[in-house]
């Protein structure tokens, strides 16, 4: 069967698309600009410490962009979209490389992160939906308002169900991220065996920095600190 004639810069991507090195690299890169994104909402969100006034402008101005909203929200998407159709393949290429099963998995080498790896990011994918559907398009509450950012995030936190749910999907998150920040690390090339334990230390702190910064929200409006 003759293949499709592509022009060359689609037929190249295409072509590197089907490389495993392809959709590493692609699983990488995707996964770099998704770390961007959550670093930076963790940013803006710490903002509810400051009170309404400072939450509330701040989805205000990134109102005020509506083009460049949907363009981040576009490529948010894509990278989601790209993450997960080269994880699923990349492990398809694995088992297939491997038909037969280990007797016994040898699973010493492996961390505890990398492990959870295949199960923290589906979690992690539904909780994303169950928060878009909350915050994004406020389906959840009948109380919750356009704008009123504060508020919403109020409400919701004051649920110890809601609250629950976000503190598992935070620490979950921040799994996947240990290990993801450790591949991207090593996917940029900073593999010397001597920087590897800082490395991977580094990777850790900063999961561990991101999961705490985004419990401490949920925690602090349940205890009062945060309050309408
Ligand atoms: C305590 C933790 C979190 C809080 C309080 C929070 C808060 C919010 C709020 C209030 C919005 C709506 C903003 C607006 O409408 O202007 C939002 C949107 C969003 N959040 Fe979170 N978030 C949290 C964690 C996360 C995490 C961990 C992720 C990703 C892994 C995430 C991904 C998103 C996305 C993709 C949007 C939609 C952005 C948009 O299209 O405008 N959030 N979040």
């Amino acid at each position: 069967m003759s293949s499709i004639a592509l022009p060359t810069p689609l037929s190249h991507a295409y072509r590197f698309w089907q490389t495993t090195v392809g959709k590493k690299a692609i699983m990488a890169t995707t996964g770099v600009v998704l770390f961007g994104f959550v670093l930076g909402h963790l940013v803006g969100n710490l903002q509810a410490f400051e009170g309404r006034a400072k939450l509330d402008a701040y989805g205000a101005l990134l109102r005020s962009f509506p083009l460049e909203l949907y363009a981040v929200r576009l490529v948010l998407l894509l990278c989601v979209t790209l993450h997960i159709v080269t994880t699923v393949q990349l492990a398809l290429l694995k088992s297939r490389a491997r038909p037969v099963g280990y007797v016994k998995k040898n699973n010493a080498a492996a961390s505890y992160a990398s492990r959870t790896m295949y199960w923290s990011g589906p979690i992690v994918l539904a909780f994303i939906i169950y928060h878009l559907a909350q915050f994004t398009f406020l389906y959840t509450d009948p109380r919750y308002v356009e704008g009123r950012i504060y508020d919403n995030l109020v409400l919701g936190f004051q649920n110890y169900w809601i609250s629950g749910f976000y503190i598992v999907s935070m620490i979950l998150l921040g799994m996947h991220l240990s290990h993801g920040i450790w591949s991207m690390f090593q996917s940029v090339g900073i593999l010397s065996p001597a920087y590897a334990p800082l490395m991977k230390r580094t990777a850790q702190v900063l999961a561990i920095v991101i999961t705490v910064g985004f419990i401490s929200i949920p925690v602090a409006v349940l205890a009062g600190v945060i309050h309408l």
